[in-house]
């Protein structure tokens, strides 16, 4: 016999709770990376939908993440929201993608809420893939919220970590060809300062959900040391538990290996 609705309701709470207080007592991670993932599976295997819808409902997934971020005090994220290698799509889901992003900036950009917490957004990714209007309501986001660092988030959007490190590489042979340093002064630091997430600290945990184990060309050069953690979910069935678990277990590791 099923459980009714009701008890499972109260149960779920429970737990919730329950692991959000172990969670809380334990070190919370500055900065989280997501591959969010699984979205067309989710419609298609879960709800028996199209599977362009998928991408409706993981956007929406994102509204509920930032939360659960306020409520853990969690300052920054990193989001994997669309490849350089997810361009090779049926060119109908790219459209699709694209103006639910664009829409979605708008969104974000006049949200009570956002302003209210002080949650900046930016966009990390090669714009010249971007098409006019995409650029345009990305630059409206980042415009809009660009004094708030409470919390920040970056969308990496036409993002791959190799072009991310070749970009780097670029603008440090300018200076060297501008006389500003030498090929002797490029060092480690240099080259995280001219990352595109230079201005916040190395995702502390790198999570990516629907059960696929793989990095996909995401932030190689920030995640060296990152703990990493899989989960099979898919994005939009991602619960809090989902969230708390990750956090949990990058917990664990941090107590077991840690300095
Ligand atoms: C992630 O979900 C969203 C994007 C990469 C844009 P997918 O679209 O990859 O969905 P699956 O992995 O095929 O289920
Ligand atoms: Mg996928």
């Amino acid at each position: 016999m099923a459980m009714p609705n009701l008890v499972k309701d109260a149960a779920y709470t429970a737990y919730e709770s329950s692991l959000r207080k172990e969670v809380m007592n334990g070190a919370i991670p500055k900065h989280i990376a997501i591959i969010m993932d699984g979205n067309r599976r989710y419609a298609e295997e879960v709800l028996g939908e199209p599977t362009i819808k998928g991408h409706t409902m993981g956007r929406d997934k994102l509204k509920e993440v930032l939360e659960w971020c306020t409520d853990l005090g969690i300052s920054h994220l990193t989001l994997f929201a669309f490849s350089t290698e997810n361009f090779k799509r049926d060119p109908e889901e790219v459209e699709y993608i694209m103006e639910l992003m664009e829409k979605s900036f708008y969104e974000y950009a006049d949200s009570e809420e956002v302003h209210k917490r002080r949650a900046g957004i930016r966009v990390i990714g090669d714009r010249s893939l971007f098409s006019p209007e995409l650029l345009k309501a990305v630059e409206y986001a980042e415009e809009k919220t660009k004094d708030y660092n409470e919390v920040t988030v970056y969308m990496a959007v036409g993002y791959g970590g190799r072009q991310d490190i070749a970009q780097a590489v670029r603008c440090i042979v300018k200076k060297v060809q501008k006389g500003e340093i030498t090929v002797d002064d490029i060092d480690e630091d240099m080259i995280s300062s001219a990352i595109s997430t230079s201005d916040i600290p190395d995702p502390d945990l790198v999570l990516r959900t629907s059960g696929e184990i793989r990095i996909s060309n995401f932030l190689l050069w920030q995640m060296a040391y990152s703990e990493l953690y899989f989960t099979d979910v898919y994005w939009p069935g991602f619960r809090y538990i989902d969230f708390l678990r990750a956090i949990r277990t990058y917990q664990q590791r941090k107590r077991r290996y840690g300095a």
